[in-house]
């Protein structure tokens, strides 16, 4: 995909550019990559592939041939992950050795001072839980008839704002922590443009949409209300300047790039309806499975992909057409922040 190969380039780039090889080859010829919130591929090979070429790259352009270390790879996910897959799928030809890691990114994973590149692509927009006040019938959070915040009170808002605020704040102390100085982390997730509101984000949009299949599945009996009330996502869609003032804050990376980037160029086709339902029902069925059980999927998402088609495919131009993905690299300061 061409967000892909832009991402992939910039990141070549600033690889190429910044990461401070040297020091690392004075301390270590084992080279440390994790892969936070992998999955179970294929598209964690290719980054970890990609990642370790360009490093191996870097090595043979500085004339540092004889010093080019071997790569460790740690593939991270939560325990309910399907590792047997991850591993069993492994390309045979990778030019690292793999293991596995398994926890919430939320907390320490590994050794203070022992990962040198850190990459998570469309995972750190998941909070580590729904903000309590949203599902508290007695907070003025509360999020009633609404699985998401789009089109929510500002109590909402606010909570889950709050709710990512605090995970970012404990991904970065965590991985402060870990990486070595100078060691560099790649973020790739959902975001909103500067400014955006977001009944114009299309991630936004989206959870929206769904929610209210399920409140029309509510009012034709075929959930409780009340099971619908209690459920929220467990997701936040940050802005550049949001992530910016996280980081800030934090104040042990130095902030290389931070942009917002599009799936797809103006050339090629996104996906059609089918497609495109398919992958969202992917990425978005997991909690809905715990909720509410597996019996209401096929009803809720033949109902997703009909307003989908209603929406005479504007949700999906806007999905891969606009810049909506929140790309970002950043550095751990030599100081202690
Ligand atoms: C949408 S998938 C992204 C997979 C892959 N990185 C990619 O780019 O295709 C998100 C993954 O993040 C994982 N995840 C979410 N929160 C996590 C956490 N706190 N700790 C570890 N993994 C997490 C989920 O289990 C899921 O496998």
């Amino acid at each position: 995909m061409a967000m892909k190969s832009y991402v992939k380039t910039r990141i070549e780039e600033e690889i190429y550019r910044k990461l401070d090889i040297k020091h690392f080859s004075s301390s270590t010829n084992t080279l440390h990559i994790a892969d936070l919130g992998c999955s179970v591929g294929p598209e964690t090979y290719s980054a970890m592939q990609d990642i370790v070429e360009v490093i191996e790259f870097k090595y043979i352009s500085e004339g540092l041939i004889a010093q080019i270390p071997e790569f460790l790879v740690f593939f991270n996910d939560f325990v309910s992950n399907d590792f047997n897959t991850l591993f069993s799928s492994l390309p045979p030809n990778k030019r690292y050795f793999a293991a596995g890691v398994a926890g919430s990114f939320y907390q320490r994973l590994f050794a203070a001072g022992f990962l040198h590149f850190v990459y998570s692509s469309h995972s750190l927009q998941y909070l580590s839980k729904v903000p309590e006040e949203v599902v508290d019938k007695d907070s003025p959070a509360w999020n009633k008839g609404k699985v998401f915040y789009t089109s929510a009170q500002k109590a909402v808002v606010v909570a889950y704002s709050a709710q990512y605020g605090e995970d970012m704040e404990s991904f970065l102390c965590a991985r402060a922590e870990e990486l070595v100085r100078g060691g560099m982390m790649v973020l790739l997730m959902p975001g909103l443009s500067d400014g955006t509101s977001y009944s114009k984000c299309s991630h936004c949009m989206l959870y929206d949409l769904l929610g209210s299949c399920l409140m029309d599945m509510a009012q034709m009996e075929l959930v409780s209300e009340e099971k619908v009330d209690s459920f929220n996502y467990p997701i936040y869609i940050a802005s550049p300047k949001e992530l910016e003032g996280l980081v800030k804050k934090n104040g042990c990376f130095s902030i290389e790039r931070i942009e917002m980037v599009s799936r797809l160029t103006e050339e090629e086709e996104p996906p059609d309806v089918e497609v495109f339902t398919m992958h969202l029902r992917d990425g978005m069925q997991g909690p809905i499975k715990e909720h509410f059980g597996s019996e209401i999927l096929e009803e809720l998402f033949d109902r997703f992909s009909q307003k989908i088609a209603e929406s005479s495919s504007h949700l999906i131009e806007e999905s891969y057409k606009k810049p909506n993905q929140l790309f970002v690299i950043l550095k751990r300061k030599a100081q202690a922040g």
